[in-house]
């Protein structure tokens, strides 16, 4: 069969694929930019010449050159030809300088170049349809992805996501105890106990290397009220929790209902589950956006593999949406979901008995 080629379609597609290739790059670029810390160094300096940051970064002039001409090409940073200098704006400081800021994108970044680390390992693992456990990405993933998430917990949790829920912020400033499953390096954790210090929070992580820098990131951050343990989301220690949480993990684990149900038979009668996700309809027809796209990426070579790698491996998925999560904690007995909140990037999941 002759097939009609339309080729105003074909150059379209592949504009868009220079165009996303150039994306692909620049990521890089910013990566390499925050390792060497050059938007801190252009950060509130002004116009600085090649030489100039050269000598105040005591990095190779020739590769900053190449760097400043490909980060100011993408609009990542401003080349002024008039007199050969570079600068960042107060807006793009915000996105590529000032870590903490929920505008920072680094540990999304971050996260993105992890996965070309090991691409090979992604290859493989997709095309034998095996697992590939949490613990076998690279340490860029673990930091991109804490770095990633921790600002948008920092600006929603306890001023948004917690007071959404019934009855629950009450509680925790009177002093509950809470389990937060799933934690990675603790930031959650650390947040809950830095705001409810009549609390106590346990964090727990089947990985060990981030359970460790979570103790880290406690002590450094001197909150007592907050420990860490290595534990499986199916059985962690523990009875009579009041508040109960997964952050963007319940998706990874292999046996989702088996983690809800734990979860169940572990808080108190009148207890609250909060589950964070990530933001999702429920068909994949709902998801065609560049935040599926997004997703669904990760999904494949991060978030799915992690499941499979584990027992039962029911691999939901990082676009799973509401209504494949209410069947999930349903079959784990709870009895009521409702969608307390969200954000643009997250819903937060409101589950009781
Ligand atoms: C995407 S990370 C999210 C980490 C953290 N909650 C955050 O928001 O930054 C998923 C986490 O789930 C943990 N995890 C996956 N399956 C688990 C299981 N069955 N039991 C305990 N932790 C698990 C991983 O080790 C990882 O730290």
């Amino acid at each position: 069969m002759i097939q009609q080629i339309d080729t105003r379609k074909v150059e379209e597609l592949a504009g868009k694929v220079i165009g996303d290739v150039a994306g692909a790059l620049s990521l890089f670029m910013a990566y390499i930019g925050d390792q060497a810390g050059l938007f801190d160094a252009l950060d509130g300096e002004g116009r600085l010449s090649v030489a100039q940051l050269a000598q105040k970064t005591g990095l190779n002039e020739k590769y900053l050159h190449e760097w400043l001409g490909s980060v100011s090409a993408a609009g990542y940073l401003n080349f002024h030809p008039e007199d050969e200098t570079f600068s960042i704006s107060p807006e793009q400081a915000l996105v590529f300088a000032r870590e903490g800021q929920p505008a920072c994108m680094q540990g999304f970044i971050q996260a993105v170049v992890s996965q070309y680390e090991s691409h090979e390992k992604s290859v493989e693992t997709f095309r034998s349809g095996k697992g590939r456990p949490w613990s076998d990405q690279s340490e860029c993933c673990f930091c991109g992805t804490d770095r990633f998430f921790r600002p948008g917990y920092a600006a929603n949790l306890t001023s948004d996501w917690i007071p959404s829920l019934g009855g629950v912020e009450e509680k925790l400033k009177a002093g509950a105890k809470i389990a937060d499953i799933g934690c990675g390096h603790g930031s959650s954790s650390i947040l809950m106990a830095q705001a409810y210090p009549n609390s106590e929070v346990i964090g727990f992580d089947f990985h060990e290397p981030s359970i460790e820098e979570a103790r880290r990131k406690a002590k450094a951050a001197g909150v007592g009220n907050v420990h860490f343990e290595v534990a499986s989301a199916q059985d962690y220690p523990g009875k009579a929790y009041d508040f109960a949480c997964i952050f963007d993990a319940l998706h990874d684990m292999g046996d989702p209902v088996g983690a809800a149900r734990h979860i169940r038979e572990t808080l108190k009668e009148d207890g609250t589950f909060m589950l964070v996700e990530p933001m999702a309809g429920d068909s994949m027809a709902d998801n065609m956006h560049p935040l599926g796209q997004i997703f669904y990426a990760f999904s494949t070579t991060v978030c799915t593999p992690a499941s499979l790698a584990q027992d039962v491996g029911l691999g939901i998925g990082a676009q799973a949406g509401q209504k494949r999560l209410t069947e999930v904690l349903e079959e784990a007995g709870f009895g009521s979901v409702r969608r307390a909140s969200e954000t643009p990037t997250n819903m937060v999941l409101e589950v009781t008995a």
